[in-house]
């Protein structure tokens, strides 16, 4: 049978950011993720976090792949992967509590960002969170010289991959009614972005 694919950086983190989660979902949400890559988040947090109904998606193209890890180590909780594509969708017509998604943002072009936001959007529920794990720089300055030379190695790989600012992501989050929530620090210079989406209700009546 030939080796499914393994992500050794997913192994290294996967541990701290399922700390996190513990912190920022409730022990049963639902959670779509986003460009699941190997599958080693999904199986992780599902296991640490055993309430949790986690929908893992990926490219269509990766799908299989995805598919077959989940199946063989999933322990038969995970659904089957859905097909996603952020620049194209379909995104589910289920709700979540959560989207979910690590190491994409600098590997999709930027312009693909405003549709990470919209399409979150459609899916969660009021209140609910659009979680962004990897490496982000501020207003032009990267939070250390390793993610610096991470993003000229990415930038000259494919001009359109790069480090993402989270100036520019906010003011997309806001465009999409998203306001940036929490942001917390990561092993690695990495960053767990907290993106709530307003809740309705609350507008209501902070309007009246
Ligand atoms: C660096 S890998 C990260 C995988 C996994 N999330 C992790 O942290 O180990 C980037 C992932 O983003 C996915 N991706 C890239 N462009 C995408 C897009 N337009 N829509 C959805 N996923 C995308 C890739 O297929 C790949 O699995």
């Amino acid at each position: 049978m030939s080796e499914l694919p393994f992500s050794p950086a997913a192994e290294r983190n996967k541990e701290p950011i399922a700390r996190a989660l513990r912190h920022l979902l409730k022990a049963n949400a639902r959670v779509l993720e986003i460009g699941a890559g190997t599958g080693q988040h999904a199986i992780h947090f599902l296991s640490a976090m055993p309430g949790l109904s986690w929908q893992t998606s990926e490219l269509p193209e990766s799908l299989a792949q995805l598919a077959a890890s989940l199946e063989r180590e999933g322990g038969g909780r995970l659904p089957p992967p859905l097909a996603l594509n952020v620049a194209t969708g379909p995104w589910p017509q289920s709700r979540f509590d959560a989207v979910y998604t690590a190491n994409t943002l600098h590997i999709m072009p930027f312009s693909l960002a405003p549709r990470l936001f919209e399409g979150a959007s459609r899916v969660l529920d009021a209140g609910g969170r659009l979680l962004c794990y990897g490496p982000f720089m501020d207003n032009g300055i990267h939070s250390a010289p390793s993610n610096e030379l991470f993003d000229r190695s990415l930038r000259a790989r494919d001009s359109a991959m790069g480090v993402r600012d989270t100036c520019l992501l906010d003011e997309l989050a806001g465009r999409f009614d998203f306001f940036r929530q929490g942001d917390l620090i990561m092993p690695a210079n990495n960053r767990l972005l907290v993106y709530q989406h307003k809740d309705d209700q609350a507008a209501l009546a902070t309007d009246a």
